[in-house]
């Protein structure tokens, strides 16, 4: 391990369960020296394994809803207190479709539903900004990042509603990652990745197929939870100070392919 987060403080949300990305994220940045404080609405903590993760990386847990100010307001205030001091970085690693659970096709979208997903998957990022950024609570030259995917800007039909939150997430990114960056010299980017095996990736309805496929189409091949781990390490790291409002593709290559030899083949069998 290279020390990249030594002294670093952070808050990591999303953490669900072994499989989930931030989980990943946290181990790699306890490897990496930084100290940090985990977060998960308190639903998921009866769900998940949280505590076993805390003990692990020495971590104090704190829960908050991603959707609620004081939720959020209390979350950060006890993290300054808990790490002594402001905070070097954020990862927001949260999503969820309303309508995707309920099975509402795309074009029958219960609005209701689609409200809930927005705010959960989308507006809780910009919540989660406001709060630092008006409680000054990030240091300088601080890194704050939030996981999307490539439906976003391209059509998945079964990624369902999930791809117009990921297009507002994204652009959350820029537009508040302007006033962080000018104001404090926060940097905020959006990191898509590949698909990946955990509770929310397997939501989607014909998700081995999703992955299969990727795979396939990808010169390097689907980017694992741990390798985005690593990558967002790396963002939070000093080593990419002026990278900022920024969509960056963590996906094998798979978002600038247009057909690969793998995928020919399957159309061209006898
Ligand atoms: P996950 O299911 O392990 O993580 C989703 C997390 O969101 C869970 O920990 C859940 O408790 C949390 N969450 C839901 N509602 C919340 C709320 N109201 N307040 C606070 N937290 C809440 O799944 P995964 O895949 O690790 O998801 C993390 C992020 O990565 C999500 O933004 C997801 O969309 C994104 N992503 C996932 C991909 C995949 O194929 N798994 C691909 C590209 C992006």
């Amino acid at each position: 391990m290279y020390n990249l987060l030594k002294g670093k403080k952070g808050i990591i949300f999303g953490a669900l369960d072994e499989n989930s990305i931030a989980w990943k994220v946290a181990e790699r940045a306890h490897e990496e020296g930084a100290e940090f404080v985990l977060t998960n609405a308190p639903i998921a903590m009866r769900m998940g394994g949280i505590k076993d993760l805390a003990a692990k990386t020495g971590a104090e847990i704190i829960p908050a809803d991603a959707t609620s100010m004081d939720d959020l307001n209390n979350l950060v205030e006890k993290s300054m207190e808990i790490l002594g001091g402001k905070i070097d970085f954020v990862l927001h690693s949260i999503g969820m479709s309303v309508n995707v659970r309920k099975g509402r096709h795309y074009t029958d979208s219960k609005y209701d539903f689609t409200t809930k997903g927005w705010d959960v998957s989308a507006v809780s990022f910009h919540k989660v900004m406001n709060v630092l950024y008006n409680k000054k609570a990030m240091n300088e030259w601080g890194s704050i990042v939030a996981l999307t995917y490539m439906a976003a800007q391209r059509v998945f039909p079964d990624y369902n509603d999930m791809a117009d939150n990921k297009a507002y997430l994204e652009s959350i990114a820029r537009s508040f990652g302007y006033f962080f960056g000018r104001d404090h010299k926060v940097r905020v980017n959006t990191v898509s990745q590949s698909p990946t095996v955990t509770t929310a990736g397997s939501g989607v309805k014909g998700f081995d197929g999703f992955l299969a496929y990727a795979e396939k189409m990808s010169p390097l091949g689907n980017a694992t939870a741990l390798e985005c781990a690593d990558y967002t390490i790396s963002l939070f790291s000093d080593l990419t100070k002026k990278v900022t409002l920024q969509n960056l593709f963590h996906d094998g290559g798979f978002s600038n392919m247009g057909v690969s030899d793998a995928v020919m083949e399957r159309f061209t069998e006898e």
